[in-house]
């Protein structure tokens, strides 16, 4: 199944992408993951998409797209992908649309996690992630049994370079433009569907995955 996970910062898209991936197993494409090791690895695109990302900015879309062609193409994709964080622009939904045409496939579901501002702010500054790992936790709503220490691995915990006060309030204004674009482009389709992302992670969870049963592929 190919599946499309939309919802602005915070919304808890990594967070259900991580859970849904192991339940369907199919590989789970972060733009944002992707942008974060090419940061840590200071190679060129690393160094390009930090002087966006530290501002709060979205990266162009030129440089997004093409790093999704090229895992896009990678064989672990063939029999589904789940995309959290891309598309959020419509130049960029075309240019998905455009790709998996040429590979005679399509987007089997839409998700959209929806959550209100006030409560993306509290997760936002709250989030804390594994260096080791990658998961995800949150002070209050989701916390590490030993305070910064990853439960999983034993790994440091850490908070996003984007998750300070003053770049959050950027990355969301931005983010919201871009989600109202997109909502457009996506609702004639008929394959969007809107969850409500203010209930618990676990039941979350299981809503997507009781819709993503309802969809044919
Ligand atoms: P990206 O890494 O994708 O960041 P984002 O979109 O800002 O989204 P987040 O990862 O912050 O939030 P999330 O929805 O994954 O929430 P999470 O599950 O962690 O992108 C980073 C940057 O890269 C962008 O700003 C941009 O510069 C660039 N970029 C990436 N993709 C791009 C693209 N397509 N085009 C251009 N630029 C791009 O949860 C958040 C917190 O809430 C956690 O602490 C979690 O524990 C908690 N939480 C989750 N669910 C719940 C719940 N139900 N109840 C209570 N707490 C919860
Ligand atoms: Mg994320
Ligand atoms: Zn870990």
């Amino acid at each position: 199944m190919n599946i499309v996970l939309m919802g602005l910062p915070g919304a808890g898209k990594g967070t259900q992408a991580a859970r849904i991936v192991q339940e369907l197993k199919i590989p789970h494409i972060s733009t944002g993951d992707m942008f974060r090791l090419a940061v840590s690895e200071e190679t060129p695109l690393g160094l390009e998409a930090k002087s966006y990302m530290d501002k709060g900015q979205l990266v162009p879309d030129r440089v997004t797209i093409g790093i999704v062609r090229d895992r896009l193409n990678k064989d672990d994709c063939s029999s589904g992908f789940l995309l959290d964080g891309f598309p959020r622009t419509v130049p960029q939904a075309i240019a998905l649309d455009e790709l998996l045409q040429e590979m005679s496939r399509k987007i089997d579901a839409i998700i959209y996690i929806e959550v209100e501002q006030d409560e993306l702010l509290r997760r936002l500054t709250g989030r804390r992630i594994c260096r080791d790992c990658g998961a995800t936790y949150h002070v209050v709503f989701s916390p590490p049994e030993k305070q910064d220490v990853c439960d999983h691995c034993g790994g440091e915990l850490y908070q996003r370079n984007d998750d300070r006060d003053e770049t959050v309030a950027k990355r969301l204004e931005v983010n919201v433009k871009g989600l109202q674009d997109l909502i457009k482009y996506y609702e004639p389709t008929g394959r969007l569907q809107r969850i409500d992302g203010k209930q618990s992670i676990e039941n979350v969870t299981k809503e997507i995955l009781s819709q993503l049963r309802g969809v044919q592929t």
